[in-house]
């Protein structure tokens, strides 16, 4: 459990500095206290806060003030607050969305262009913070067990540790909750299901292979294993669709892969994750990758696009499911490296193409699950799934191909699946 913001900070620092209330009424347009405010504290200070993965804290006026023109670009561009898929409602929206309204925006231009006044701390709005739901029940949890300090001679260090979820059997996890241990570092979290004793080996081998704590990875986890979850900063504790939940081998241990940015200095970390499991649930449901392995792009173009179509039955087919099954689509993980620029699914039916999530400006810092806010979208055997992708290589000096290094590109639409009843 948690709070949602931290409404009474700006009030508190306030206390100290009465404002002269005869200025603060001639103030015309947006202030902080009444206007600004309330939008930081809903939108930007999970993450800008003191000790955050942001590189600035935004609790109070004295900080938001000294970049309200960065502030006022940021949100204009939609690189702030960060969500990644379109959420403007052309192409589906999405549970737990950090989108701001168009008004929120406007709101926040208007009081930089202003001179960004503080108005009154007693025009503040009764802080409406809602408590988030938390999990059900914490079945198991993810424990790295040890203190692990990122590598600092690279921006991003990507590592991966063998953790014991220390539950038994097969079961199906239903929700999560990461506890990053260190927040000024914690980029990414992905946890994967190790699919076999085989897989199981080859992660042992590489974590004894090399020096210290876990092994180097970058785009998977180097072996065979199925992602189960994947959080980014600043989201809330998540609960998989009503009903649906992922298999998952809770007595084998799993793959950690954390990854650390470490712009801001680098910090000891020890993150762990909160697992909801169930012995059964309504539908199991499954992550569906969909992955263009023949990707091949030339080096030294700003933009190059790739599409690749799939039919639903040779989908079904390759995933072990019957050739004429339905599915309900819940979600989706999109995936690229470091070039990509754009990526898109659609489903295409009789011709006629719908959007399934468009993330426009991709950046590989910010990814994640999204899951619709909405019922969930049917796929039918006779559909076809259409992922788009485009990247810039202007920085390769060589052609770039599928792979899972740093150096590689992917264009991977994951679908959280479930079979239509
Ligand atoms: C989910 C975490 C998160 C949230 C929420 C968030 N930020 Fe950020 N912000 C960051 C991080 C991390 C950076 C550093 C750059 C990066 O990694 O993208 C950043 C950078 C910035 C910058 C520096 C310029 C830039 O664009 O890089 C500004 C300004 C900013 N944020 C404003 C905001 C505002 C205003 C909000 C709310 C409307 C907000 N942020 C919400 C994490 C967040």
């Amino acid at each position: 459990m948690r709070l949602a913001h931290f409404g009474w900070m700006g009030i508190l620092v306030a206390c100290g500095q009465p404002a002269d209330s005869d200025d603060a009424e001639q103030v015309v347009g947006p202030t902080y206290y009444e206007d600004v405010q309330p939008i930081l504290n809903q939108n930007c200070v999970s993450c800008h806060f003191t000790g955050g993965i942001a590189p600035f804290p935004l609790e109070t006026f004295e900080q938001a003030s000294v970049v309200a023109a960065n502030i006022k670009v940021s949100t204009a561009s939609r690189t702030m607050p960060p969500w990644k898929a379109d959420n403007s409602g052309d192409c589906q929206t999405w549970a737990d969305a950090r989108w701001l309204t168009d008004d929120q925006i406007a709101t926040l231009g208007e009081w930089v262009d202003n001179g960004s006044p503080a108005g009154n701390p007693e025009d503040a709005p009764e802080d409406t913070a809602e408590e988030l739901p938390g999990l059900n029940t914490i079945d198991a949890t993810a424990d790295m067990g040890i203190s692990y300090t990122p590598n600092d001679t690279e921006e991003d260090d990507y590592r991966c540790f063998l953790v014991d979820l220390g539950a038994t059997g097969n079961q199906y996890l239903t929700g999560f909750e990461v506890h990053p241990g260190e927040a000024r570092v914690v980029h990414h979290v992905v946890l994967f299901d190790i699919m076999d004793d085989d897989a199981l080996a080859q992660a042992q081998a590489m974590d004894d292979a090399e020096e210290g704590e876990g092994y180097t990875c970058f785009g998977g986890s180097g072996v065979n294993g199925n992602l189960v979850l994947a959080w980014a900063p600043g989201s809330p504790p998540t609960q998989f669709p009503a009903g649906t939940g992922l298999p998952l081998n809770a007595s084998r241990p799993a793959i950690l892969q954390m990854h650390y940015n470490t712009t801001g200095g680098t910090f000891p970390d020890r993150t762990t994750i909160d697992l909801q499991l169930a012995d059964e649930v309504e539908t199991p449901s499954a992550f569906g990758f969909l992955v263009d392995t023949e990707l091949h792009l030339t080096a030294g173009q700003t933009d190059v696009s790739t599409a690749s179509e799939w039919s639903m039955a040779d989908l079904s087919e390759w995933w072990g499911a019957p050739e004429d099954a339905h599915f309900n689509l819940y979600g989706a993980f999109p995936h690229q490296h470091k070039l990509g620029k754009s990526i898109k699914v659609e489903r295409i039916r009789d011709g006629e193409a719908t959007c399934l999530i468009d993330v426009p400006a991709w950046d590989f810092h910010w990814q994640q699950m999204y899951f619709y806010d909405h019922a969930p979208i049917d796929i039918a055997p006779t559909d076809d799934i259409r992922v788009s992708c485009s990247y810039d290589t202007s920085t390769a000096t060589e052609d770039v191909y599928w792979g899972e290094g740093t150096n590689d590109e992917m264009c991977v639409a994951g679908m959280y699946l479930a079979a239509a009843p």
